[in-house]
């Protein structure tokens, strides 16, 4: 699957809906992004200012809403780990308000597609008036927290139109790869010197690629297991919880299909009590031989009890056996990865329903009241 998009291209082309272009199109969004941001050696080309600034913090706080804020979970330990600054994430929405007690340097990073979420704005508002710096990462340039903060990053995305957000997610990500990179190494630490991004963020954009050439498949399944269902679980340990939370927003959002994304391990403590014959229970089990194992076994506790296990698994922790195989990819960048199959589960899901993928009931693509 080598299918080169143009991401300058609003029209839908051949594509049935928006949001199964704007799937396809993450393969050349990660690869728009490594020009964008890494020069011909290599080298991370981040603003300077950025990187000071968020050197001198002592707190990285990531403010957003929907898949924005699912996005800087994504990004959360590897931020942590190559800035050796300590990551919060806060729902904008929540946030507007009374700030929590910060930090003594805190340093604010906006995730928001649109640059245009009122909740986010508000935040940010409130962010000035402390005369605290900030970073919007949008795909929107010249949108209003772009303007409004003190520094901005460009996904570069290209336009996402569907409302259910997939290159934007990913994007985002990826992004704030690079951001931790280049502070990473401005601080000396040797992980930062150790991660090639350049190569790991190519070796994703065809992990995707592999992904995306299993879309029959993964219809299969969904015809299978999620066709009927009122509700559903996406599970996973570490990494792969923040990815089960995207996965199931997704799936809720344009399927209408009611669905958690729960730790693992935490559902025994009282949402198993949820699972029933039949109960699609999707795990996510990526490359982490400290959690792999114990996922599994969560898995087993919802199929005694019924449920219909469906399991995406890394390849290196997976068996034969397991439905969709994804290819392995540094452990940073594995929730880019492991959510493609995910974006193509929704996807299906909402398509096979007849229902319209783009434009789900109830749903703006940007929110501009609080
Ligand atoms: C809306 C959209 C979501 C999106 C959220 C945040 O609710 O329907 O898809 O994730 O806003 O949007 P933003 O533009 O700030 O990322």
């Amino acid at each position: 699957y080598t299918a080169e998009l143009d991401l300058s291209d609003i029209g839908k082309g051949t594509y049935p809906f928006y949001m199964l272009k704007e799937i396809d199109e993450q393969p050349t969004v990660m690869r728009h992004l490594i020009s964008t941001y890494a020069d011909a050696n290599g080298k991370m080309k981040v603003a300077p200012e950025i990187v000071e600034s968020v050197q001198k913090a002592d707190r990285i706080y990531i403010i957003a809403a929907g898949t924005s804020y699912n996005a800087g979970f994504g990004a959360k330990t590897m931020l942590e780990e190559l800035t050796n600054t300590p990551v919060e994430l806060g729902l904008a929405s929540e946030w507007g308000y009374d700030m929590p007690l910060l930090s003594a340097h805190p340093f604010f990073i906006f995730l928001t597609q649109s640059g245009e979420t009122a909740d986010s704005r508000q935040v940010l508002v409130k962010v000035n008036e402390l005369g605290l710096p900030s970073l919007t990462i949008t795909n929107v340039p010249g949108s209003t927290l772009s303007r409004e903060a003190t520094y901005t990053l460009l996904i570069g995305a290209g336009p996402e139109i569907a409302v259910a957000s997939t290159k934007a997610y990913t994007g985002q990500i990826a992004t704030l790869a690079f951001l931790a990179k280049a502070v990473g190494e401005a601080e000396g630490n040797t992980k930062a010197f150790e991660f090639d991004l350049v190569t790991e963020l190519s070796l994703v954009a065809q992990s995707i690629e592999a992904t995306l050439s299993e879309k029959e498949k993964i219809g299969e399944i969904v015809a299978k297991n999620l066709l009927t269902t009122r509700n559903a679980f996406y599970i996973g340990r570490k990494q792969d919880y923040f990815v089960a939370m995207e996965a199931s927003l997704k799936l809720k959002e344009i399927s209408y299909v009611q669905c958690e994304g729960f730790a693992a391990g935490e559902l025994k403590h009282g949402t198993i009590s949820l699972i029933e014959k039949g109960t699609p229970v999707i795990a996510l089990i990526s490359n982490n031989e400290k959690v792999a194992l114990h996922t599994r076994g969560n898995v087993m506790e919802t199929v005694a009890r019924g449920a219909s296990a469906i399991i995406i698994a890394e390849d290196g922790a997976s068996r034969a056996d397991d439905d969709i195989i994804v290819n392995a990819v540094h452990p940073y960048l594995s929730a880019i990865s492991m959510i493609i199959p995910t974006q193509l589960i929704a996807y299906e899901t909402s398509f096979q329903r007849g229902l319209d993928v783009d434009k789900p009931r109830n749903l703006a693509k940007a929110v501009t009241v609080e």
